[in-house]
């Protein structure tokens, strides 16, 4: 199945100069969206997985529908405020602003999921947070990787992606 024709791209949203790819296709055909799910995990064993991380919004997509789909559980990586104390928190830098993550402490190998990886502000203060929170971090999955933007950036780390730009 070729997801990429089904990704919408929206040029100067949500700023002037931002190329925005709009996964919200796949995710309205029941055939792409089981595709794509079962392509984030196609190359780990699953066995290794306790949990699934999704990253607050469009990670809470995928990284629920994953955990429900592989029988695993979800937590979630919330940004700022959202969560009732304690809670452990990393700041970072986005491809358009600055944020702050947050989660619960806990236990477990997990999967950290999001959408798009994109300057891997994000991706990288998920997978610190995830540490710090307690939790061992086994793999790392997004649908699609704007891989220009973070040129090495993980270079050596477990990340997967579908989709490739
Ligand atoms: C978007 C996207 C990724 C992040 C990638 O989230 O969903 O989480 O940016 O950018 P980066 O690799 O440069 O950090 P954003 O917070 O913009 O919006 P969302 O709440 O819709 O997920
Ligand atoms: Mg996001």
């Amino acid at each position: 199945m070729d997801l990429k024709s089904l990704i919408h791209e929206v040029q100067d949203f949500p700023l002037p100069g931002i190329l925005f790819r709009d996964i919200s296709p796949i995710l309205a055909s029941p055939t792409a969206l089981h595709a794509a799910l079962d392509q984030m995990v196609a190359h780990m064993d699953l066995n290794d997985i306790d949990l699934v991380a999704g990253i607050e919004s469009r990670g809470f997509i995928l990284g629920a529908a994953l955990a429900a789909r592989f029988d695993k559980g979800f937590v979630a990586v919330r940004k700022a405020g959202k969560l009732p104390p304690p809670v452990e928190a990393m700041s970072y830098d986005l491809e358009y602003g600055k944020a702050t993550l947050e989660m619960r402490a806990g236990q477990g190998r997990i999967l950290v999921v999001d959408d798009v990886l994109a300057t891997g502000g994000t991706l990288a203060a998920a997978i610190e947070l995830c540490g710090r929170a307690g939790y061992e971090v086994v793999n790392v999955s997004v649908l699609i990787n704007l891989e220009n933007l973070n040129a090495m950036r993980f270079r050596g780390e477990p990340i997967h992606a579908v989709l490739t730009y």
